[in-house]
């Protein structure tokens, strides 16, 4: 992070600390609409307008090793076939034969020199060319040149791969992480390794499940004898930044070294040479629009990632990135690191499904928001961005209340 984006965050951190009063100049968030997470057609309409547009992060780099090798995303209603290429690039496609629609790979993941459908063998290159048709004879008019797999839009950051469903191009990548893919370069994460990973289906609206991701105001009772005792909620620095993203850095009461919770006591901590002092004394989580959310720490980050599966089921899924060890076991840290993560989300995941029965109580209608909820509206009125506001009941509708406010 930049020296003087380190300084500007201390002095909003000693700011909130002394602050006894709403931040003076900072409008009033207007109350959200209840029907946000309970509506069908809002929530269809989000999925096509944001879920099938943006840039979102799938998988690690790493989980295709090898020219050849290949894993279909499922995520998002339909297959997708990420492929690694011989020249080591990585392409997506839509896992859909040209000839009849079959599946063009059935299995989850592999390596495979061709790809060939099984229906009808027709048979495309690790490019999504079309190579070679059975009895093409038969055909007339079959212009192979033109019947290679749908791709899809697909780019890489720092050991991520990301695509993107739109027809229209989404831009460069790297332009849209902006500034969180600056501010976290210093994890190198392509020289980080995947921990362990952990999914869990949650019957709440993906939004109900990310809200709860967006602010600490919930720490002192939701995780009371969890995140409470290593994170101070009332020095809690919230950044907004451009494209929807946001910044939250909330100073620890202990492991000021680094390390998060399940670090005390431990012989070694795994520690990122690279990262600044803020990240181990504090812990910095982003936002990244539409469903990215990373706690940080100089131990490495979990990448946390909801998948909307229906209104109200959200799959999240959390991965835990970390630096390579040498010795052939697992250091204690990331064991105990494991289970003490698993046990926060689980306060959050009983706290999510009976919070969706609620909203469907058909009395929930204006949600009022504080100023350290803040994020929550921002990221809410970039969803009406994308779908459109015009398309979206007037009840309903996030204004564009907080783009004076994000970050230059
Ligand atoms: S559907 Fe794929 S070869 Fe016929
Ligand atoms: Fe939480």
């Amino acid at each position: 992070m930049r020296p003087e984006k380190i300084k500007e965050i201390r002095e909003q951190i000693e700011y909130e600390y002394k602050r006894s009063s709403y931040p003076e100049g900072f409008p009033q968030i207007p109350d959200l609409s209840g029907r946000r997470y309970t509506n069908e057609e809002f929530f269809n309409l989000e999925f096509k307008n944001i879920f099938l547009k943006s840039w979102i992060m799938v998988f690690r780099e790493d989980e295709l090793p090898n020219p050849g090798d290949f894993r279909i995303f499922n995520k998002l209603q339909r297959d997708i076939l990420i492929v690694r290429q011989k020249d080591q690039s990585i392409k997506a496609f839509y896992n859909t034969c040209s000839h009849r629609g079959a599946p063009v790979v059935r299995e989850n993941e592999g390596n495979t020199k061709l790809l060939k459908c099984q229906y009808h063998s027709w048979s495309y290159d690790l490019d999504g060319s079309l190579i070679r048709v059975p009895d093409e004879r038969d055909f007339l008019n079959l212009d192979l040149s033109c019947k290679g797999l749908k791709e899809v839009y697909c780019d890489m950051w720092d050991g991520w791969v990301y695509i993107s469903l739109s027809d229209d191009d989404p831009g460069n990548l790297r332009e849209y992480l902006d500034p969180v893919a600056s501010e976290m370069e210093c994890f190198k994460s392509s020289e980080l390794v995947t921990i362990w990973k952990n999914s869990a289906d949650v019957k709440a609206n993906w939004k109900t499940c990310l809200d709860a991701f967006m602010e600490v105001y919930h720490s002192p009772t939701i995780h009371k004898d969890t995140v409470n005792i290593l994170l101070d909620g009332n020095g809690m620095a919230a950044g907004l930044l451009k494209n929807g993203h946001s910044r939250m850095v909330t100073p620890k009461r202990i492991n000021l070294d680094g390390g998060m919770l399940g670090a005390e006591g431990q012989d070694f901590v795994p520690y990122i040479e690279t990262c600044d002092s803020i990240h181990a004394e504090t812990n910095v989580a982003y936002a990244i629009f539409p469903n990215f959310i990373t706690p940080t720490d100089t131990s490495g980050y979990v990448a946390i990632l909801f998948w909307p599966k229906s209104l109200r089921e959200t799959e999240i899924e959390y991965i835990q990135l970390g630096p390579k060890w040498e010795e052939k076991e697992k250091p204690q840290y990331w064991v105990d690191q494991e289970v003490s993560f698993h046990s926060i989300m689980e306060e959050d995941f009983k706290n999510l499904e009976p919070m969706q029965r609620s909203h469907d109580s058909g009395v929930f209608n204006k949600m009022p928001l504080n100023y350290q909820e803040r994020r929550i509206y921002y990221y809410h009125q970039t969803v009406d961005d994308w779908v459109g506001r015009e398309n979206i009941n007037n009840e309903m509708v996030a204004e564009d209340i907080l783009s004076p406010f994000v970050e230059k």
